[in-house]
């Protein structure tokens, strides 16, 4: 009885049908209310694929910031604002159907300005650490912004998350999509070059939320750009330690105190930093100092879309699929959070509330010669793609 209500509810949400990946076609932006948009339209009672974008407030300064939400013919939705091309929401299905925010984040713009851990945003230029901020490029030595103690963290002061990016929408056959576009000045936060980028957010009728980055530069540059956000599955009911986790990562690279890697790519095996299997994100957390903050070397080497992380949370029965083309994904558990953040829904966020897979290169490694490059030349395309796949067991 309870396996044919699952069948059948997973059969009006579509889920369980993947596809093959669909490609990120432009086609005419919608206009700017509500309207559905998508091929045949929507049977009587199920949700329509459509995006809307809204005013979200303003900065100090008075630049307006929009949100848009997109949300697919399943009723998942994923709201994204033009501060950060931050993912503010993400309302994805339980396995009776219900939707909920599976993001921590804020309702309003406010507490984004006052004070966010990089909640769903874009970070950039280099996401994660640089030691002291320093790295030699082509035999000149680069000074960033110092913003993490001695380190330069996320981008520095002023990182891509606390930058107004221009926006556009789009529609295909089965997905909506935003595009958002941003130029780092030559000299931002001490980076050379200037770098131009582009971030499409797509939501599919598969259900997935494919993050697309793509980037041109005029100098020699390192560049590193991921999404950070902060996932729980209980939408934010209790903290993440129940959810299950496996990491397709033989390896990952540990750090020392100030969280600046040593260098070293060390197995897993044997150690609490073992997801090479499912294990609940609670079961070995308090075996590792501080919890979970590390980078894990991807075992399919970065270069080809492939599975990097399942994440499982058995009351609700969500599952998040993360592929990736890039060669390392930060794990982090939301350690410094401390309960004095209350976001979206009134939920306190204490330590553990929320956790981060940060698809990247690895962190500091302007400044290690065995990491994979993270350099840009004039001339080259940085592109790369995470997906997020929901489904529910
Ligand atoms: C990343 C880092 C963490 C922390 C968070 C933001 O995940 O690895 O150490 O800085 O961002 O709080």
């Amino acid at each position: 009885m309870r396996k044919s209500l699952l069948v059948l509810a997973l059969g009006v949400l579509g889920i369980g049908c993947f596809h093959g990946l669909v490609g990120c076609k432009k086609a005419a932006p919608p206009k700017e209310s509500q309207e559905s948009i998508g091929p045949a339209g929507p049977a009587k009672g199920i949700p329509t694929m459509n995006i809307r974008k809204d005013g979200f407030g303003k900065l100090p300064d008075g630049t307006a910031v929009d949100i848009f939400t997109l949300t697919n013919r399943n009723g998942l939705k994923a709201r994204i604002m033009t501060y950060g091309a931050t993912l503010v929401s993400l309302e994805t299905p339980d396995r009776n159907g219900a939707l909920a925010d599976c993001v921590l984040g804020y309702e309003s713009l406010d507490g984004y300005l006052k004070a966010s851990p990089y909640f769903g945003a874009t970070v950039g230029r280099v996401g994660n650490r640089i030691a002291k901020g320093h790295f030699t490029l082509d035999g000149k030595t680069y000074t960033l912004a110092l913003n993490n103690d001695a380190n330069h963290l996320h981008g520095g002061l002023k990182g891509f998350d606390k930058v107004v990016w221009s926006a556009e929408s789009f529609s295909e056959a089965d997905a909506v999509g935003v595009k958002f576009g941003y130029l780092s000045k030559d000299g931002e936060e001490g980076y050379p070059g200037n770098l131009n980028i582009t971030v499409v957010y797509l939501l599919t009728n598969d259900n997935e939320l494919r993050i697309s980055y793509e980037a041109t530069t005029d100098k020699a540059t390192p560049v590193n750009l991921t999404n950070h956000s902060y996932f729980n599955f209980t939408a934010g009911v209790r903290d993440i330690l129940g959810h299950e986790l496996m990491l397709t990562a033989d390896r990952y690279t540990p750090v020392d105190k100030g969280l600046i890697p040593t260098g070293k790519l060390d197995p897993v095996k044997g150690t609490a930093m073992d997801f090479t299997t499912p294990f609940t994100i609670g079961a070995r957390i308090a075996k590792v100092e501080g919890g979970y903050d590390h980078n894990y070397v991807l075992n399919s080497g970065g270069g080809t879309l492939a599975l990097a992380a399942r994440v499982y949370e058995p009351e609700s029965g969500r599952i998040m699929e993360i592929l990736t083309d890039q060669p390392g994904i930060q794990f982090y558990t939301g350690n410094f959070l401390d309960g004095t953040i209350t976001g979206t829904g009134g939920h306190v966020y204490k330590k553990n509330w929320g956790f981060c897979l940060e698809t990247q290169h690895f962190p500091d490694s302007p400044n290690h010669a065995n990491f994979p490059s993270s350099i840009l030349r004039p001339g080259q395309v940085y592109r790369t793609v995470t997906v997020l796949k929901f489904s529910v067991k």
